[in-house]
């Protein structure tokens, strides 16, 4: 499977969101990262559909939006309407034997998403019926955080079920990647790479993106 970089634009200047978006996408990005939050289920709020809308005419790239909202299963519509070509939901806000078919019903790649703190077993029950998995190696709600290391081996053990069930799902890293932590995260297996910080905090967005890719 190729190794995805999908820059994540909650660390991109907002003010210039469609130059950011060219910029990333020009020095190699494969997906943009769009990070959703309501401020209930995490401690603060970004953006929405209305937004969505207006960045899926700036990139050919896809839309990956994570929602971290409550009640998900009232916006995906919004999402999927507004351009969003994958959209993922953490295991922690909604039951995903219902989210995630109601997401691929609209016509998005659907992804379950699980928090440091929530065990992997929570999660397996639909790992078979996600399309990719997203393993958060942060506690969202901020770009800029350390990375929890300890959340990797959530990453080597579903690439091992999947690899031993003949199953090609994805898994997403997002949280505290960087040129520092790339190893490792190598080493795990992922195979989409989010970056906020270690992309948009440069001067230089292709020599970041270069230094994450992990081929
Ligand atoms: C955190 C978000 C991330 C965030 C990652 O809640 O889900 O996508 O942008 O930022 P970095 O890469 O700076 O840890
Ligand atoms: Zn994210």
């Amino acid at each position: 499977m190729k190794k995805l970089i999908a820059p994540s634009i909650l660390s991109a200047d907002f003010a210039r969101l469609g130059e950011e978006i060219a910029a990333v996408e020009k020095a190699g990005a494969d997906v943009i990262h769009v990070d959703v939050m309501d401020g209930h289920f995490v401690p603060n709020i970004t953006i929405g559909a209305p937004v969505v809308k207006k960045i899926r005419k700036t990139t050919k790239l896809p839309l990956d939006c994570h929602l971290m909202i409550e009640n998900p299963e009232k916006y995906i519509g919004d999402f999927a309407k507004a351009g969003a070509d994958w959209i993922s939901v953490h295991v922690e806000t909604c039951d995903l034997s219902i989210l995630l078919p109601a997401i691929k019903k609209l016509g998005c790649k659907a992804g379950a998403v699980i928090n440091p703190p929530t065990p992997l077993e929570k999660l397996m029950p639909y790992a078979d019926i996600a399309d990719f998995i997203l393993v958060m190696t942060v506690n969202p709600g901020f770009g800029g955080q350390s990375m929890i290391e300890d959340c990797l081996e959530k990453i080597s053990s579903l690439k091992k079920y999947y690899a031993d069930k003949g199953l090609d799902i994805p898994v997403e890293i997002d949280g505290g990647v960087n040129p520092d932590t790339i190893d490792r995260v190598k080493k795990s297996g992922a195979d989409i790479i989010v970056a906020g910080s270690a992309v948009f905090g440069c001067d230089d967005y292709k020599d970041a993106i270069d230094k994450l890719k992990v081929d």
